[in-house]
């Protein structure tokens, strides 16, 4: 029996390219791991009317972690449009597949790791070393949304926030509301392991990124809990910024940063911010850890009119899967990657084209996997 059970999940357009750029690495690594494919993604939506299946859900129970290629998300009504003729009006509605993963596995912390790989010709600054936590399961993900408003909610919402009268009047079909909701439970794990991250890599701050001014329960709630357990950490400052101001700071100076904690929604943009500064999504890779279940993505999407031409970076897929041996405790085989995926960056000689090079995905997971084994 292989040491360990990795659930594979391709999904769709990119992803399977990545996805096997990352196998040729970790079988020069030699890991002793039986990989399971599972289905997921828009082939399935449309097939199925459920773009996660059940049978895959059940295969990740099965499994230590996963590692997870590239999702096509498509808002709800673009997305009913494509379902086969057969299922179309029987009900069905798209939701994202990452999204509801994150939730039911509980994969409360996505650790999405910003550095800049020395000859990158893409960094922004070669001093960059960024590391985002994002609360990965509440938030505006939550899934609390309603359109139309119903008139018990909206009633409610009158009753209990005058605030809300001004919206009354309006045709519950003309009003949508998506309903930000913090538990003290997650705003708590998210902070203390973004200060276990720092306190481990000996980093001086960790920067909480809210708008508690205007958000003030929600937003108030991550920042007064970030307050009380920062307060355990005397060597590491707390740093609070507003998400706009930390858009223009991440552009201005990047260098003084090193972890920033953040909520569901605002931990997204600036995880797409942080990325753009080494070198764009080709370099960003996360983890999405639980307490009993990982899952492995690289930030970006599935690049649909790349699909087939074997040409996108893997990097970020690569880094993903150094991020899944770490929590394997494979941490030599990690060591041996990074540092693989570094050499080939620094190198320079073979590239894909957003680095400047003609070089394929297929070239780029040879060239990392030579050093690797
Ligand atoms: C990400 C992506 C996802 C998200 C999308 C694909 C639902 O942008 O992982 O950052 O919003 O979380
Ligand atoms: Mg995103």
């Amino acid at each position: 029996m292989a040491k360990h059970k990795i659930a594979w999940l391709p999904g769709d357009g990119i992803g399977k390219d990545v996805l096997n750029a990352a196998r040729v690495s970790l079988d020069a690594l030699g890991l002793d791991a039986e990989y399971i494919h599972g289905d997921v993604g828009w082939e399935f939506w449309r097939k199925e009317g459920n773009p996660l299946p059940d049978r895959t859900i059940e295969l990740l129970k099965r499994t230590d972690c996963c590692l997870f290629g590239a999702i096509t998300s498509k808002p709800r009504d673009e997305a009913a449009m494509e379902l086969a003729p057969e299922l179309r009006d029987k009900g069905f509605v798209y939701f994202s597949p990452i999204v509801k993963l994150r939730q039911l596995f509980n994969l409360h912390t996505n650790m999405r790791p910003c550095r800049a790989f020395a000859g990158n010709p893409l960094n922004f600054r070669d001093d960059v070393d960024i590391v985002v936590f994002r609360e990965n399961t509440e938030g505006l993900y939550s899934g609390v949304e309603f359109h139309p408003v119903p008139k018990d909610v909206m009633d409610a919402f009158v009753k209990h926030e005058p605030k809300s009268k001004r919206f009354a009047s309006v045709p519950s079909d003309d009003l949508a509301v998506t309903v930000r909701l913090y538990t003290r439970k997650a705003c708590r794990s998210i902070v203390t392991q973004s200060f276990e991250y720092a306190k481990k890599h000996n980093l001086k701050s960790v920067t909480v990124v809210e708008k508690p001014n205007v958000l003030r329960e929600t937003g108030g709630l991550l920042v007064g809990e970030a307050r009380k357990i920062a307060a355990n950490y005397p060597g590491i400052e707390l740093w609070e910024t507003n998400i706009d101001a930390m858009c223009m700071w991440l552009v201005k100076n990047p260098q003084i940063y090193s972890v920033l904690c953040a909520g569901n929604m605002f931990g997204d943009i600036i995880s797409d911010l942080a990325a753009q500064l080494v070198g764009g999504l080709g370099f960003a890779s996360s983890a999405n850890i639980g307490d009993d279940y990982a899952l492995f993505e690289p930030t970006h999407g599935s690049a649909p009119k790349y699909v087939g031409m074997n040409k996108v970076n893997p990097m970020a897929a690569l880094m993903s899967a150094k991020l899944m041996l770490e929590y394997l405790g494979e941490d030599t085989m990690a060591k041996t990657l990074e540092a693989a995926v570094a050499r080939v960056i620094a190198d320079g000689k073979v590239r894909t084209y957003d680095m400047g090079g003609s070089d394929k995905t297929t070239d780029v997971a040879d060239e990392v996997a030579r050093f690797c084994r």
